[in-house]
């Protein structure tokens, strides 16, 4: 665990240049707006260790798959977010030497991301070798405003006359460091620099997306616009322009720099180039201050819709903020194309791809604090790509339009391979399932079902009848060969919570059926058509739902995990020493497959979801055995213990948890924030605040609230919107008022 970022409530602190911290706090300090974003890398040259990220929503590479054994039914790629055009970039020459921190003597040295505002400010001063001291301000922002648009401000001063050199540049030398073959992703199609301007479009090699970036520069002496720059003529995938003049100690420079970033995803390919400079234009007028200005008001406007408002905790009323803020600028919702990888803008881990964590952690956050069609287009997304899971099964062996939805993905298609997790973590598609069921019963959007869900859920159903078989030995359908959420035991035979989700799609499908035939007979009609689909289906659905296996131990009286669970040696976490842990950086995979640690909630992850079908005295025994079991490496583990403990009314546990989930970055709990944030963990958090402390859920189409208050809070408050409604939520130790407008 670290602990350098100071507490605010609107603000993250870093005071002082932690080197040895930078990859962590360039993670921390990332910025987006659902369209582009990147980690909080320095504008000036850095030569010392850095992770460099910019990313555009949407544009990915197939990375050839790399594997010790191919398996068939591996997919070919591995689909990559790609590292793009980082038009932040800025080199400053003082008499000859460049400005680099790994260099030069850091005198102090302060970042700070203005969540409120939702930009990103970094004050420092350092002294050359040369000995000049140069002090710096910059800041810069990800409009949310004008989200083609991105902007940034680099003022200075040095302590003697000196002779400086600026280059501005859009850095199109970029690689991702998870390159399968260290290869570089990008062709160059225009590389151009003419007076202040410059413009670099690239394409993506094998996807053919092409990424765009114009960038104009101005400088400022005291305030006053001087043009001196001059274009460096060239071909490379770095177009620069520059100027060199002398300072005076009494004089400050400033250079601003304006950005637009485009892609095919939005723009035709041909017609970049055009655009770019047409946007470009449209903003000459508008001065950083005013761009900044208007960017705040959006933020204003996000910040009224979806803040929490924690008193008498600032550790906890920060951390909360930094998981909204960072949800905000990962995801706007307003393309049904565009997902929520599990590091959003602030690293390359995971791809950039969409996993389950979409459904079963995000979308209740967009859901409640944003429009309906957010949470719409993240259902319809999966909805698209219906014909592609239906192949997915069919690689692995599957017929009639069975659908298994990947694991990991960009377009539709799977591109993870890692077996255990490819073939046999197949709970994900209950997950999907669910989040339907989830959405209407929150938006009362049922209609839905009719449009696009129920043909998602018949082909969800047809899969799992086809993955069960009967077990003549038990007299009841088992399930074989599944890899749980607890990615710790793989292979295991009747995973209770993949099983019990079987069993759930299936019902819940038939009763969309019966729904839908009612209210939406045309579109029923359509609907067997599409799918090719027969009511006979339903009476193995239904012989499964009643004769589903699900292994229980009497003696402890809960459900398995899976058969074999009991056979483990059942050793506490308690009793491990803190030097094993994490144990998947300590151990070697053998010894963690046959160990009793779990990784994330599994049982407890079918508890929290089928809460209602369990007595408080079930949920508590299964609480008590599971959770001293788990060691909670994965991010999406402390959220959903977090909110058990809260309705079991443990505050001291549901607390902890709380804060283990909420600060996971800020105080790389899981040494891992370098590689880039927990996004789809921070809508955990969120659901450990709404659904947990304030036990919000909805029964009967209304919203009910059983509060926990953690005993340090002075009041919780929120916003919520429901249907059509806005509900103010208000907590404090008298009890809970909801005013609704
Ligand atoms: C978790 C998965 C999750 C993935 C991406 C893994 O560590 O075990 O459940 O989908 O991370 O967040």
């Amino acid at each position: 665990m670290k602990n350098y970022i100071k507490y605010h409530p609107w603000e993250i602190i870093e005071e002082g240049f932690n080197t040895e911290l930078n990859r962590v706090s360039e993670s921390l300090f990332s910025i987006g707006n659902g369209k582009f974003g990147h980690r909080g890398n320095f504008e000036e040259t850095y030569t010392g260790d850095s992770l460099g990220g910019n990313y555009v929503a949407g544009v990915y590479y197939p990375d050839k798959t790399r594997v010790g054994w191919w398996k068939n039914g591996y997919p070919e790629y591995f689909a990559k977010v790609l590292n793009a055009p980082n038009w932040t970039k800025l080199s400053i020459k003082i008499n000859g030497e460049i400005l680099d921190l790994a260099h030069t003597k850091v005198i102090d040295f302060k970042r700070v991301l203005d969540m409120k505002n939702g930009f990103l400010i970094r004050n420092f001063s350092t002294k050359l070798k040369n000995g000049i001291c140069v002090t710096v301000h910059a800041s810069r922002f990800c409009s949310l405003d004008q989200d083609d648009m991105g902007a940034l401000s680099y003022s200075f001063t040095v302590d003697q006359p000196a002779e400086i050199q600026v280059s501005s540049y859009i850095d199109g030398n970029i690689k991702n460091e998870d390159s399968n073959y260290d290869e570089f992703f990008w062709e160059n199609i225009k590389s151009e620099s003419n007076d202040n301007l410059c413009t670099l479009i690239l394409r993506t090699k094998k996807t053919h997306f092409y990424v765009g970036v114009k960038t104009e520069t101005n400088l400022f002496i005291n305030n006053e616009k001087i043009n001196h720059f001059q274009s460096l003529k060239s071909s490379t995938n770095s177009p620069s322009v520059s100027a060199s003049f002398s300072i005076q100690p009494n004089q400050s420079i400033t250079i601003e720099k304006k950005a637009i970033v485009l892609s095919s995803l939005n723009v035709d390919k041909g017609l970049i180039d055009q655009v770019l400079v047409n946007e470009i234009s449209s903003f000459q007028k508008l001065c950083y201050e005013d761009l900044l200005n208007n960017h705040k008001k959006a933020w204003a406007k996000k910040w009224n819709e979806s803040d929490i408002i924690i008193e008498g905790d600032i550790v906890a009323q920060q951390a909360i903020r930094f998981n909204i803020f960072q949800l905000n600028c990962t995801y706007s919702g307003n393309d049904e194309r565009l997902n929520i990888g599990p590091k959003g803008f602030t690293g390359e881990k995971y791809g950039g791809s969409t996993y389950w964590d979409t459904e079963a952690y995000c979308l209740p956050f967009y859901q409640s604090t944003a429009d309906k069609s957010v949470a719409r287009n993240l259902l319809i997304y999966r909805y698209n790509h219906l014909s592609k899971a239906i192949e997915n099964a069919e690689k692995l062996g599957f017929s009639g339009g069975a659908a298994l939805y990947p694991m990991v993905t960009m377009n539709g298609e799977e591109c993870h391979n890692e077996w255990e997790i490819t073939f046999e973590e197949i709970h994900r598609n209950g997950a999907i399932a669910y989040g339907i069921y989830d959405y209407i019963n929150y938006t009362a959007d049922k209609k839905y079902l009719a449009e696009y869900g129920l043909e998602v859920l018949i082909g969800i159903a047809r899969f799992w009848k086809q993955r069960v078989n009967w077990s003549e030995e038990k007299q009841a359908y088992v399930m074989l060969g599944v890899t749980g959420p607890n990615e710790f035991e793989n292979n295991v035979n009747n995973n209770w919570y993949t099983n019990k989700m079987a069993t759930w799609c299936l019902n819940y499908c038939e009763e969309s059926i019966d729904w839908v035939k009612e209210n939406y007979p045309t579109d029923y009609q359509r609907i067997c058509k599409v799918s090719d689909f027969d009511e006979n289906e339903r009476k193995a659905w239904a012989l499964i739902t009643n004769q589903m296996y699900y292994p229980f131990s009497d003696k402890y009286n809960i459900y398995l995990q899976q058969d074999g669970f009991l056979d483990k040696e059942l050793i506490p976490v308690s009793q491990l020493s803190d030097d094993e842990r994490p144990i998947v950086e300590h151990w070697s995979w053998d010894k963690i497959l046959r160990s009793c640690f779990i990784k994330q909630a599994d049982v407890l992850q079918g508890l929290y979801y089928f809460e209602n079908e369990f007595t408080q005295e079930e949920l508590q025994r299964h609480y008590d055995f599971y959770e001293p079991l788990t060691v909670h490496e994965s991010s999406l583990s402390p959220c959903i213990h977090s909110i058990l403990a809260a309705k079991l009314g443990d505050e001291k546990r549901a607390y902890d948890f709380y804060l283990r989930t909420a600060r996971l970055d800020l105080n790389d709990y899981n040494n891992d924030t370098r590689d880039g944030l927990h996004i789809t963990s921070m809508a955990g958090t969120w659901m450990t605040i709404i659904k947990g402390f304030a036990g919000m859920e909805v029964k009967n189409d209304q919203l009910i609230f059983s509060p926990l208050l953690p005993k340090n809070w002075e009041s919780l408050s929120f916003k919520i919107k429901f249907r059509d409604e806005i509900q103010h939520v208000f907590l404090d130790k008298n009890g809970i008022k909801i005013n609704i407008n």
